[in-house]
């Protein structure tokens, strides 16, 4: 039987735990948007009947509308994240999107899955990256794939060399190794994957997540535990709106070689 509610958390996930409280019930846990995945699968070659994973699923944003999508091959799609409560709300929104059958919600590190090696067609992960370090991320997820099978993740990446010193002391703290794209691609292809395309998503898909975490930061304003996450959260928002020219999200889509 397939697993159900409620999933476990990964006891590495305790710090994040205001975090995950103030991001309770978001769809999305970072930029993105529908059509930015489906621009991404469009990039994907794929074999009959792929096996594939989406790992830092949160809820399910991404890993439910690859399940739509690619129904008529019935794939399931493993769905890892190591936050339970967000698998918990993927598996609510399964169940009501009738897609139980073709998502499998699983507990876990995706930095160690239990993923043989060699065994995924179909690797896509949104937003995650960045908690592994880009080129740890790229070694590990690369193992996993079978030759000629794809990785598709979104990542934070510097879109200028010199950015602004607000958005360089932020980021520096945040994701101290983010790099360019150029930076970025020229270690995909030293670890030995082939980049079949990369684009920047819209500043729109940036939009759409703050607006969620904007209504969350005044649903829990008042909340003591939560206020100095909610002021990380809006000084975030802020960067953006200030710097956002020199930063943002890209799609990567590479090819083991
Ligand atoms: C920015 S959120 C993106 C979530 C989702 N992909 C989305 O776009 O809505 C990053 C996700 O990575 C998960 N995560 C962080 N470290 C992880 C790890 N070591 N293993 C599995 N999931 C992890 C977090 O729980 C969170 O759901």
């Amino acid at each position: 039987m397939n697993p159900r509610p409620p999933f476990p958390s990964m006891p590495f996930m305790e710090p994040f735990t205001p975090l995950l409280r103030l991001f309770q019930g978001m769809t999305r846990k970072g930029p993105g948007s529908e059509a930015s995945t489906l621009r991404a699968l469009a990039l994907c070659p794929l074999p009959p009947h792929p096996a594939v994973a989406d790992l830092g699923c949160g809820s399910g944003a991404s890993a439910l509308l690859l399940a739509r999508t690619l129904q008529p091959l019935q794939t399931p799609i493993l769905a890892l994240d190591a936050d339970g409560t967000a698998l918990d709300d993927l598996w609510e929104s399964a169940q009501a999107q009738g897609l139980l059958s073709q998502v499998k919600p699983c507990s876990g590190d995706m930095a160690n899955p239990d993923i043989p090696p060699g065994s995924l067609d179909l690797l896509w992960s949104e937003g995650s990256i960045g908690h592994l370090g880009w080129a740890e991320g790229l070694r590990i997820w690369r193992n996993l794939l079978r030759p000629g099978g794809v990785m598709a993740f979104t990542d934070a990446t510097w879109f200028e060399d010199n950015p602004p010193s607000e958005a360089r002391r932020a980021w520096g703290d945040w994701y101290p190794t983010m790099g360019t794209e150029e930076a970025n691609l020229r270690t995909a292809m030293d670890v030995g994957l082939d980049v079949l395309g990369h684009f920047r998503l819209p500043s729109q898909d940036w939009w759409d997540y703050f607006d969620q975490a904007e209504a969350r930061c005044q649903k829990c304003d008042g909340d003591e535990s939560l206020a100095e996450t909610i002021a990380g959260m809006r000084g975030e928002m802020n960067l953006y709106r200030h710097t956002g020219h020199s930063y943002g999200y890209v799609f990567y889509i590479l090819q083991k070689a």
